[in-house]
């Protein structure tokens, strides 16, 4: 058999100084950045098992037909475009954008697929789902750590225009501050392009009682084990501390809440980390991972504060989840 090389992009924000840079800084500010729980095999692998246990866009049919409702409604849409582009932003192992594509795909029309994603094997993942479906469709891999890639969607252009473009973030909301990530997202679209968009819910009228009732999706061993794999690579073991999670409130937000998961030690503990000393103390939380939950209402406030308008959506029957069709004004 001859293989064929994969031609990869990665866009300056993933450099190794850059990734170096930030890895440091999350073991001194003891703050892990969510990405480097997604930089490896072993890691996309843990947390692909992980997402194939407990999201209920895998396992709850109801959740399920609530994407592809969305789905039905962009190709509508776009049913007159002649070309179009779809940006699938922290794309993960593609499953959605795959879904989405078979409700776009029409081989009459010149379509390209931009699985990004911060993690190497995940956009190689996502980027192999979709060709392998869809053989004629052009698909070009991106690695890039949107937090550092304002010029992102410029590069992507240049590339070619289309008609039309469409951009998933499916699943993204939940990982960064709103007033971090939003301002990312309101630049990176333009003027009649759709936005996909998924948000993890607190199910039910009560928004507090709505998070503590999927608080254990976050509070079980393979999560835990998933979280504690950048910490064990870099020296630590499971004496060291503990993991705890709680709800607690976003800094700059209000009434939004999050569900905060932290490693708080139980001693003192040097790292040397290349030519760098970390000194942890015990007592001391290093933020592992947060996961924020919204309700409809929250979402549609947000939005709006970036011109995006929300045309439709959808929320899983359990109210665990939604699903939003979202265009820029
Ligand atoms: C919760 S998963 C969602 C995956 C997929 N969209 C889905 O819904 O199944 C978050 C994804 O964002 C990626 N990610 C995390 N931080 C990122 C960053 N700063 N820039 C780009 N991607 C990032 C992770 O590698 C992971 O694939």
């Amino acid at each position: 058999m001859i293989h064929k090389f994969e031609r990869v992009y990665v866009h300056p924000s993933q450099s190794p100084e850059q990734v170096y840079r930030d890895y440091l800084a999350s073991f001194s500010l003891r703050q892990i950045n969510h990405k480097f729980h997604y930089d490896s095999v072993k890691q996309s692998q843990k947390w692909l098992r992980i997402h194939e246990r407990f999201s209920p866009s895998r396992n709850n049919p109801d959740c399920i037909n609530a994407y592809k409702n969305c789905f039905q409604k962009a190709a509508s849409i776009l049913d007159n475009t002649s070309s179009w582009q779809l940006i699938g932003l922290g794309c993960g192992g593609g499953t959605k954008d795959n879904t989405l594509v078979s409700y776009l795909s029409n081989t009459e029309k010149k379509s390209i697929y931009y699985p990004v994603d911060v993690s190497l094997s995940l956009a190689l993942i996502a980027a192999q789902k979709v060709r392998a479906s869809y053989p004629n469709l052009s698909v070009q891999p991106i690695v890039c750590d949107l937090l550092h890639a304002d010029d992102l969607i410029h590069l992507i252009n240049k590339e070619g225009e289309a008609d039309r473009t469409v951009i998933t973030f499916f699943g993204m909301l939940p990982n960064f501050p709103p007033d971090q990530i939003m301002p990312i997202l309101g630049n990176f679209l333009q003027k009649g392009d759709l936005l996909l968009l998924s948000a993890n819910l607190a199910p039910g009228d009560d928004y507090l009682k709505g998070i503590h009732k999927i608080f254990d999706q976050y509070d079980n061993e393979l999560t835990k084990d998933w979280l504690m794999t950048i910490l064990i690579d870099a020296g630590v073991n499971q004496e060291n501390g503990q993991i705890i999670s709680y709800i607690e409130n976003d800094q700059k937000t209000q009434d939004l809440k999050r569900i905060g998961v932290y490693f708080e030690l139980r001693n003192d503990l040097n790292l040397e980390l290349e030519d760098q000393l970390i000194q942890w103390e015990h007592g001391n939380k290093v933020q592992l991972f947060f996961s924020y939950r919204y309700n409809t209402t929250m979402i549609q406030k947000i939005l709006n504060q970036y011109s995006i308008n929300i045309l439709d959506y959808w929320e899983a029957a359990n109210q665990e989840e939604g699903i939003y069709l979202c265009q820029k004004q």
